[in-house]
């Protein structure tokens, strides 16, 4: 018959050894109160990156329309209300993920199931879509668009 002193030994150990494991266990793939959900890394858009990077020639983005190009961090597009004016939206659908057409007539439309969008500022106007493109920030400098 075991020694009841040395089973409580054992017993003590194996609980000292098992605790940090369940406790380790316990804590891994739950973020804490407060931290952003996994895969979020901040608020940054798709396209955006690093302050400067070149993304298109301003010629080749016509007044009035728009051109998708490849940023640091994914497409963008780039869209020129006015001669001195650009902007950077987020060219993936709000509704499902279809990339949006350039725009035209003052309205960006996805072709996945017809969500229009507003030319000036990616602003929804017309669902399934619940909400608008998500801005990208981006500037004119000397004849080229960068990331802002
Ligand atoms: S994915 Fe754009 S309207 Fe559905």
């Amino acid at each position: 018959m075991p020694d009841p002193t040395r089973r409580t030994v054992v017993c003590g150990l194996l609980a000292g050894l098992v605790a940090p494991v369940s406790l380790a266990a316990c804590s891994s793939g739950t973020p804490a109160a407060g931290s952003p959900p996994a895969g979020s890394a901040g608020n940054t858009p798709a396209g955006g990156g690093s302050s400067g990077t070149a993304l298109a020639k301003l010629a080749d983005v016509p007044v009035g329309s728009g051109a998708i190009v490849t940023g640091p961090s994914g497409k963008v597009l780039l869209v020129r209300p006015s001669e001195n004016e650009v902007k950077g939206l987020d060219p993936v659908c709000p509704h499902a993920g279809v990339t949006v057409a350039k725009p035209e007539g003052g309205t960006i439309t996805c072709p996945g199931h017809g969500s229009v969008f507003d030319a000036k500022t990616g602003a929804m106007k017309k669902g399934p879509a619940t909400s608008g493109l998500t801005p990208i920030p981006v500037k004119i400098s000397g004849d080229s668009i960068v990331t802002a």
